[in-house]
């Protein structure tokens, strides 16, 4: 595949630091520089990469729009995501340029899903709180009033995007003994609504202001940017929680902070954000508020399968077919 003959091996430009048998694997198989120091690459570091590299690997943080798929070299025909989001790409301009898009879906699903379950779990029932006591040995011992958190089982759980991570909440929810409502862009077949004895809500309006814990799961898009707005989270129960192991884009975050300031929101649990790394300031030091570092897929096994499915993309694109996880614009 490299445009010149007399490179027999692609030439594949990582920019974070992976696993070391995913690095070890890549050396075998292609021409790789890796990021052994694991310092994110600037923008003009990232736009060199682009104009020798015949494939690049990049990662969330890595942002490539328009601007910077301008400057790729003309050998770059492979932009292989290590992860399964893409919104920090510019698919179309990619696309438009002949640079194809692959990610890493499917090997993720359950471990975002444990999470979303353990943020599900972790703040109606006070964990943050309760952890810290122990920490802060303040503890003075039982008492009928004491940490008193809200009931799991029993209540509605609404799950805004249901693909797989989705799915896969539900299916651990149902366990809990929460009943299941989504919306989505199209609703699912009937078996699989079935299966998981999910309720279809056509409007997100009316979903939001019915269940007690809401879950966010959907991309980023265009379409769903800022999708619960200040209105969309008025519209919300004071009693309901919202937990968010997708993207901080979904959620207008200032929003957000007004309404659980204003005790018009029980509490949320946090693993992504609006602007990562940094974190809106008003979020923090909320007793109700759990925020997590963006850690909903962080397993090694899972990191581990997603540089398989790195090297799969590529290899298979190296060898002159089409990648397996090839991203579309009408997917997003
Ligand atoms: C992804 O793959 O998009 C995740 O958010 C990274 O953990």
């Amino acid at each position: 595949m490299p445009a010149d003959p007399s490179r027999a091996r692609p030439r594949v430009v990582v920019t974070r630091k992976l696993p070391e048998a995913v690095e070890t694997r890549l050396r075998e198989l292609f021409e790789v520089e890796l990021n052994v120091d694991d310092r994110p690459m600037e923008r003009d570091a990232l736009a060199e990469a682009m104009g020798r590299a015949d494939v690049l690997v990049p990662t969330l943080g890595d942002r490539i729009d328009a601007g910077l798929l301008a400057r790729a070299g003309p050998d770059l025909k492979l932009i292989a995501n290590y992860g399964a989001g893409v919104d920090h790409i510019d698919v179309e301009t990619a696309r438009r340029r002949g640079i194809l898009v692959s990610n890493t879906p499917g090997v993720l699903t359950e471990d975002t899903a444990d999470m979303t379950m353990a943020l599900i779990l972790a703040v109606p029932r006070r964990l943050m709180e309760g952890a810290r006591l122990m920490a802060e040995d303040a503890w003075t011992g039982w008492a009928p009033s004491a940490m008193a958190g809200r009931r799991i089982t029993g209540k509605r759980l609404g799950i805004l995007g249901m693909g797989r991570i989705g799915q896969a909440v539900a299916r651990r929810a149902r366990a809990f003994g929460l009943s299941i409502h989504y919306h989505n862009r199209r609703r699912l077949h009937a078996e699989i609504e079935a299966g998981l004895e999910a309720s279809y809500w056509e409007s997100l309006d009316q979903m939001l202001a019915r269940v007690d814990i809401l879950s966010v799961n959907c991309p980023h898009t265009p379409a769903t940017f800022h999708l619960l707005s200040a209105r969309r989270l008025q519209l919300m129960k004071p009693t309901a929680y919202i937990v968010n192991t997708s993207r901080g884009e979904v959620i207008d975050e200032n929003a957000l902070a007004r309404q659980l300031e204003a005790g018009r929101l029980a509490g949320a649990g946090l693993d992504v954000f609006e602007r990562e790394p940094a974190v809106n300031p008003r979020l923090r030091g909320k007793d109700n508020v759990l925020l997590l570092p963006h850690m909903g897929s962080a397993t090694e096994e899972g990191r581990l399968e997603m540089g398989e499915k790195v090297i799969i993309n590529v290899k298979t694109f190296a060898d002159g077919h089409r990648p397996p996880d090839l991203v579309v614009p009408a997917m997003l």
